[in-house]
Formats: C-alpha cells, sequence, structure tokens
C-alpha cells in the first residue's frame, strides 16, 4: 500500500526519530511498513524515502542505490535501520538535489563525496557498505531527514534554492 508523503510544513519532517528496537524489525507489522515504504517510493519515482517523510518517527529509511545485475543499470532497493555515517571524507561536492516532500524546489547541496554506512537490514542483520558519488549522496540526504534535516537548510545561501521547473538536473528523492 503506498503511504502519504509529509509535504513541507509537516511538524514530523523536523522531528529527531527515534531508533528501532531490534524486536520491532521482525515484527510483522513492521515488516508490512518496510514493503509500504519501498512501494511508495517506487510509485512516487523516488530514490530514496525515509520514514518521516510518511509520518512516522523511525530511524529507517530506504534507498534505491545497490548495484543491480551488472549488464542492467537497475539499481536493487535497500532498507537501512538505525543507519549511521562513518569516515566521512573531507572532500565535498555539490549537487542539485530535489525531495519527495517539496518536489517544487531542487537546492544546491554540498555533501562529503565518500563515506560508509553502517545499517541494520530487514532482516536485522549488521551491515556496512563503502560508498561514493551519487549512492554517498542519497544516503546523506535520507539521513538528514532522520535527524530532522531538509535539502533547503544546507543551502550555502538562499539563492541555491530554485524552482525544480527551472532545471533540468535536479534529482526526486
Ligand atoms: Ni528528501
Amino acid at each position: 500500500m503506498a503511504l502519504a508523503i509529509a509535504q513541507l510544513g509537516q511538524p514530523v519532517l523536523r522531528e529527531v526519530a527515534r531508533p528501532v528496537s531490534p524486536e520491532m524489525i521482525l515484527d510483522p507489522q513492521f515488516q508490512t511498513f518496510l514493503d509500504d515504504m519501498l512501494e511508495t517510493m517506487k510509485s512516487s519515482k523516488g530514490v530514496g524515502l525515509a520514514a518521516p517523510q510518511v509520518f512516522a518517527s523511525r530511524r529507517v529509511f530506504v534507498a534505491s542505490i545497490m548495484p543491480g545485475d551488472r549488464r542492467s543499470e537497475k539499481t536493487i532497493p535497500e532498507v537501512f535501520i538505525n543507519p549511521e555515517l562513518r569516515e566521512l571524507s573531507s572532500e565535498m561536492e555539490p549537487g542539485w538535489e530535489g525531495c519527495l516532500s517539496f518536489l517544487e524546489l531542487s537546492v544546491l547541496v554540498p555533501r562529503h563525496t565518500s563515506l560508509r554506512i553502517d545499517y541494520l537490514n530487514r532482516e536485522g542483520q549488521p551491515q556496512s557498505l563503502p560508498l561514493t558519488g551519487f549512492p554517498a549522496r542519497v544516503v546523506q540526504h535520507e539521513y538528514d531527514h532522520l535527524d530532522g534535516i531538509l535539502t533547503i537548510d544546507r543551502a550555502a545561501t538562499p539563492k541555491n534554492i530554485i524552482k525544480s521547473s527551472e532545471i533540468d538536473d535536479a534529482i526526486e528523492w
């Protein structure tokens, strides 16, 4: 079931989300919630979606960044529970980002070019993944949602916030 996406102005987008408890992960209701998040991301054509964006203030997001079959360009969606970002590169790079909570805006956001993300997958197993470039950008965007931070907060200047209709290369998240 696709879920309603909280739009800019909803207080849930500004809350610091609470961790998911180990018991909660294997709960059938929570697993259904994860399926709903994946479906919502897909139907919205987003690259990532964080739980606060569907009115659940919990530290979990989904992102479609895992490399799939080598022959295809397709990526496989992954569930990131209680993620932690480590080994953030000192090098940063600006890039245009969209957000499913305010598709109308695109924001130029500086992000670390590489990092490692530690997290629990939907089976509750610890995972550790080194990421660079676009996938690293996506997880930094989604992780920010868990702390109530939005792209507009990260703009170096308000001049870096523009209407999505005015650029071609903004990506929807
Ligand atoms: Ni977003």
